[in-house]
């Protein structure tokens, strides 16, 4: 359609269809505060005896943190959004669990290229250290046949970008689909960015199919 003050198409004729939906929480001060004490402490323990990290270098912990005593509450907050979101997507099952649970640290300059988590159904992300220059996630949009063709665009909308940048803060949650492609851009602050990454699946696949892979 020809751009023109007379568009024959208004936006209430527009049907929105199969959404992909990252959903964001935003943790009280208060719960955030203590939850990233514990979590900053646990991790400065297991980073203990290694070097620090140079520029452009990222760490990632083991994959088994929802384990672990400290992250405790924090596992509660997941576990509470991630049956918050199955409800809201009327989603019928027995049981789910974190199949995985592990931190990330990206040094002045380290980057997250753009990924998945298979074998898993919902993924999620808690940040517990970021700043400016270091407090956004991208997403990437997942119908793939979308980039055989992409014209010029006279104003980025919701309806025509091919990625959704996600701004968050300390004690920020997000869960999103599993499938969704995502990605970290360059730390471009002076401190390190430090978010605790996890992924859950319906218990009953866990035991029956592949393994979740991160
Ligand atoms: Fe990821």
């Amino acid at each position: 359609m020809a751009q023109g003050k007379d568009p024959w198409i208004e936006a209430s004729d527009v049907i929105p269809m199969f959404p992909t939906l990252v959903c964001k929480v935003q943790l009280e001060a208060q719960l955030y505060q203590a939850i990233n004490a514990r979590i900053l402490d646990a991790l400065a323990e297991m980073r203990r005896d290694l070097p620090g990290l140079a520029r452009g270098e990222g760490w990632q912990s083991e994959q088994t943190l929802h384990q672990r005593e400290e992250l405790s509450e924090l596992v509660c907050c997941i576990n509470k959004a991630a049956r918050s979101v199955l409800q809201f997507l009327r989603i019928g099952y027995d049981a789910f669990e974190i199949t995985g649970c592990w931190a990330n640290v990206l040094a002045k300059g380290a980057a997250h290229r753009a990924h998945t988590h298979p074998n898993n159904f919902l993924s999620g992300v808690y940040y517990v250290r970021t700043q400016s220059g270091a407090d956004t996630i991208n997403f990437h949009d997942p119908r793939g046949q979308t980039g055989i063709i992409r014209p010029p665009v006279t104003e980025l909308t919701a309806e025509n970008t091919d990625q959704v940048v996600v701004r968050v803060k300390n004690g920020t949650l997000l869960l999103f689909p599993a499938y969704l492609q995502h990605s970290v851009d360059a730390n471009a602050s002076e401190e390190e960015r430090v978010s605790v990454s996890f992924n859950i699946m319906f218990s009953g696949f866990t035991e029956n199919l592949s393994k979740p892979l991160w």
